[in-house]
């Protein structure tokens, strides 16, 4: 038996990049949707959708704003309980906030609750899709993929490995990581809707061996993700220099143990020389922007505008917990705030495609998340645009529907996620 849904609002479908001229061009608006079986059949008017399901039951949102469910490209699960953590930079907030919260993992029970706690609360966030890093600990990466597959939610995840400059208790060995991130890629990649990124943290803390060992894993496993951290702070740029006294430049500690490559996702990227950005921009590989973690642990200001003229590929997200907030839309409203600095205003359909169909291409998931259209996957948002009085007075002076979003875009927050739809069912609701 089939299960049709028909939904009516502002139904928001983008038809082309908003990064390639007139942003404002790039969408289209529909006033339905029509559902079936977890993947969107067709957009249309209403009377089109009633005329290819007439049996389909209606759920009506008035004017809100129906779109793709929110893709963040980079998360730590595991750093729920630490965001907002104070006082600290990079490598102090690593170790005195990070890992002894990460050295909790290894409880398979402690790590399920705080998986059903990220879940929930970037749920009612509007985050349909996560990328996250887990522990070191292998079970952390079991409670995530088991909470993900309990909602029928499309994640990508993957064990953390580390061999150095971490707790004792928190390192793996260059063989213990490729083992047990093949174990867990036999247990998970392409199960359901999980996707497995295999996942050094950052070069200070993988020795070249176990650099060389992942390497091989992804060479054996092209077909995974691959996520790591890049030149986010200074500091780190030149420990890893000291660390790697070969390496031509940071990128290179990656690409000399084979992990560059197109399905490769780097986080941050901001501190970046002229070769690293030509190589990353050769092989297609992902820069993911973290823009409220640019801040608030004192990184840097990532150059969107930039990077994206060169023609890089580019994800949004959160960073939780180095970011501060689990939400999409503060996160759209910090890369706005990031792109003012660095001398361009990002417009409100360029922030909204960074977090759905530009992070869903990061992913290579482009074809069935980030977007509305016929064929993919009914992961929806649908977006109060007067959520709260100060954003309603502001919306209502809107022109379009550009002007309508940006209030909620810059002010908004869970108050204005309205519903949340995973694969065609209605999962959050306020
Ligand atoms: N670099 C290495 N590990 C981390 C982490 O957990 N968070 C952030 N923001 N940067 C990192
Ligand atoms: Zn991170």
């Amino acid at each position: 038996m089939t299960n049709e849904t028909i939904l009516t609002g502002q139904v928001l479908s983008f038809t082309r990049s908003p990064f390639d001229g007139d942003p404002g061009g790039a969408a289209r608006l529909d006033a339905a949707l029509l559902i079936r079986d977890g993947i969107v059949v067709a957009t249309g008017d209403s009377a089109a959708m009633q005329t290819l399901a007439p049996n389909a039951p209606r759920v009506a949102y008035g004017d809100a704003l129906i779109c793709a469910g929110f893709v963040d490209a980079h998360v730590h699960y595991p750093q729920t309980a630490i965001i907002a953590s104070w006082g600290k930079r990079l490598i102090d907030w690593l170790n005195t906030y990070t890992f002894p919260e990460e050295g909790r993992f290894g409880d398979p029970g402690y790590a399920a609750v705080m998986a059903e706690s990220y879940l929930d609360l970037t749920l009612a966030h509007g985050t349909t899709t996560a990328v996250s890093f887990c522990t070191t600990h292998p079970e952390s990466v079991t409670a995530f993929f088991e909470a993900a597959r309990a909602r029928n939610q499309r994640v990508v995840a993957g064990k953390t490995c580390m061999d150095r400059n971490a707790p004792e208790t928190l390192c793996d060995t260059a063989q213990t990581a490729y083992d047990q991130s093949r174990t867990l890629i036999d247990a998970w990649h392409g199960r359901g809707r999980a996707q497995y990124a295999i996942t050094p943290r950052f070069s200070p803390t993988s020795t070249p061996e176990q650099l060389e060992a992942l390497g091989a894993l992804w060479a054996e496993h092209p077909d995974c993700l691959m996520q790591t951290h890049l030149s986010e702070q200074r500091d780190e740029v030149a420990w890893v220099r000291t660390l790697f006294p070969q390496a031509r430049n940071y990128l290179d500690t990656y690409e000399a143990h084979g992990l560059l490559g197109p399905r490769g996702l780097y986080g941050h990227a901001i501190h970046l020389e002229p070769r690293e950005r030509d190589r990353l921009r050769e092989v297609g590989a992902a820069l993911i922007h973290c823009p409220t973690s640019n801040t608030f642990i004192g990184s840097g200001l990532f150059a969107l505008a930039a990077r994206m003229a060169e023609g890089h590929r580019i994800g949004l997200a959160t960073d939780t917990g180095g970011g501060s907030s689990f939400s999409m839309l503060r996160t759209q409203g910090a890369a706005y705030e990031i792109g003012q600095l660095s001398g361009t205003a990002l417009h409100p359909a360029q922030l909204l495609w960074l977090a759905t169909a530009g992070s869903a291409q990061a992913l290579h998931l482009g074809d069935r998340i980030g977007n509305i259209a016929p064929g993919m996957e009914a992961d929806l948002v649908v977006l109060d645009l007067a959520s709260t009085p100060a954003i309603a007075q502001r919306a209502t002076r809107a022109g379009n529907i550009w002007e309508a979003l940006f209030p909620t875009q810059m002010m908004g927050d869970d108050r204005a996620v309205r519903a949340v739809w995973i694969a065609g069912q209605e999962r959050h609701a306020r």
